[in-house]
């Protein structure tokens, strides 16, 4: 069982299988070494190639900083190049934060912010909060720590001896409420689950609450309906828990804002973030906190314990400053949010299948959720591995998209996630539409042949 499920999955390169090797980027594009030329709709492993691949003033940017320093004794010392990135970066979040440091990988940055939250607690004397609270169905990274505080089963099965610390609650499927429930009903229902794990936890227990905005490859681009983070924002201050968004994915412009969560009028205490804000040519990741976080180190003169060798690389921050330049310079996040909306629009055609059931996104981080039965929402079984075979059909097309599975039950569910990079044009944005149909239409009609239960889409 956990071997097929692992065989499953898109993310980790497979010992089994060969790849074709890519000789180089441009732009949404990279070239294998046959020539063949790929729209990259995912972005590397999904959002991250955000101000698109082959940026040669990046390599500039390298050269040049690692001539000058590569890494600091950074017990010791720091310098101008981070010191600015790290003001650049509390400047681009939303008002009221006042520190950030860099890491590498998006794991140790959601880690590093749940980690600031417990430490926030102990140094006020509240030494009973160190739960986390999170959703089932959401990905946080990739550390047995971090597996535990996420919800994707497929991942979890193996560690499961070693997990099982934390209590979750349900993810805001819009397309999947309960019948019957309004949208607003549907939100109600969630804050009182929310409220009700508190209270059954312990509220002085609880430490943080960790969410992506919009989730994303654990679901596939699925945004939350209209209030619930306002909701979850205010049991959150009702109840003393630090409110953590994963901004991962989402930040850094791939939902047409500067973070996933200003499209819903909520700010955060800590915020994640990693992937796009080094579109890819370093390994970066950074943790934000707001003042009133940050504010109680100061006044006790402690330090935060989550050092790592490669905080706060000087190399890292000349590229994740030069990131921003482009960002800036070429308003690209502006892009993102014009692209993002008629992308949406161009995929509406999709509904024209009858294996698409739902289409959705927030700016360029789109999903289409694929059913065996649009009106009942029924999900095709894991053992055809729907996603899958489209997301191999797109690749011989000549379009890379970012296939996953599990949205309904943490196994069930077929979605593809559509992450191009933020540079996109609209005639690259049909490129991957006219890609999707044909794959579609081609899967539409391999099922027709082959599966006994494909005989319930048509009843
Ligand atoms: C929402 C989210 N959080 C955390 C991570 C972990 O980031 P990394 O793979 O850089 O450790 C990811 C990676 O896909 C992610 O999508």
């Amino acid at each position: 069982m956990i071997k097929s499920l692992i065989q499953s999955m898109a993310v980790c390169p497979d010992m089994n299988k060969v790849y074709p090797k890519i000789d180089y980027g441009k732009g949404v594009y990279i070239y294998d070494q046959n020539g063949k030329r790929y729209l990259d709709g995912s972005s590397g492993a999904s959002s991250v190639s955000n101000i698109g691949h082959g940026r040669s003033e990046i390599a500039d940017v390298i050269h040049e900083q690692v001539s000058k320093i590569s890494v600091l004794p950074t017990h010791a010392f720091s310098s101008g190049v981070v010191e600015n990135y790290l003001d650049r970066l509390v400047s681009f979040a939303p008002a009221g934060f006042s520190k950030a440091w860099t890491v590498m990988s998006g794991t140790e940055a959601v880690e590093s912010a749940v980690k600031l939250a417990l430490q926030f607690h102990q140094i006020r004397g509240d030494f009973g909060r160190y739960k986390v609270i999170s959703r089932w169905n959401t990905y946080h990274g990739n550390s047995v720590f971090m597996l535990d505080i996420g919800g994707m089963k497929i991942r979890r099965e193996l560690y499961s001896q070693w997990l099982n610390n934390f209590p979750h609650i349900s993810p805001a499927y819009n397309y999947r409420r309960p019948d019957g429930l309004s949208e607003e009903e549907f939100v109600q229902s969630l804050l009182v689950e929310f409220e009700t794990t508190i209270v059954k936890e312990g509220p002085k227990s609880i430490a943080a609450f960790v969410a992506e905005p919009v989730i994303a490859s654990a679901m596939g681009a699925v945004p939350p309906p209209a209030n619930y983070f306002v909701g979850i924002s205010r049991i959150c201050k009702k109840y003393g828990i630090l409110f953590i968004t994963d901004e991962i994915l989402t930040g850094f412009g791939r939902t047409g804002k500067n973070f996933g969560m200003d499209n819903f009028d909520v700010v955060p205490d800590i915020i994640a973030a990693g992937k796009g804000m080094s579109g890819g040519y370093f390994p970066l990741s950074a943790v934000i906190a707001s003042s009133h976080v940050t504010q109680p180190f100061v006044d006790t003169k402690t330090t935060f314990l989550g050092g790592y060798t490669f905080a706060c690389n000087p190399v890292g921050c000349a590229v994740g400053n030069a990131v921003m330049d482009i960002l800036e310079r070429e308003n690209i996040i502006a892009n993102a949010q014009k692209m993002g909306a008629l992308f949406l629009e161009k995929l509406k055609v999709l509904n024209e299948f009858e294996i698409v059931g739902d289409i959705r996104g927030v700016g360029l981080l789109c999903g289409v959720e694929i059913v065996q039965n649009k009106y009942t929402k029924e999900p095709f079984p894991a053992s055809l591995a729907i996603s899958k075979l489209i997301g191999e059909k797109a690749i011989k097309k000549g379009v890379v998209l970012y296939p996953g599975r599990g949205s309904v039950d943490g196994l069930l569910g077929d979605h593809l996630q559509i992450t191009p990079p933020l540079v996109i044009n609209e005639e690259q944005l049909d490129e991957i539409v006219d890609v999707l149909k044909e794959c579609l239409k081609e899967v539409m009609s391999e099922i027709k042949k082959t599966t006994v239960s494909y005989e319930s889409i048509e009843s």
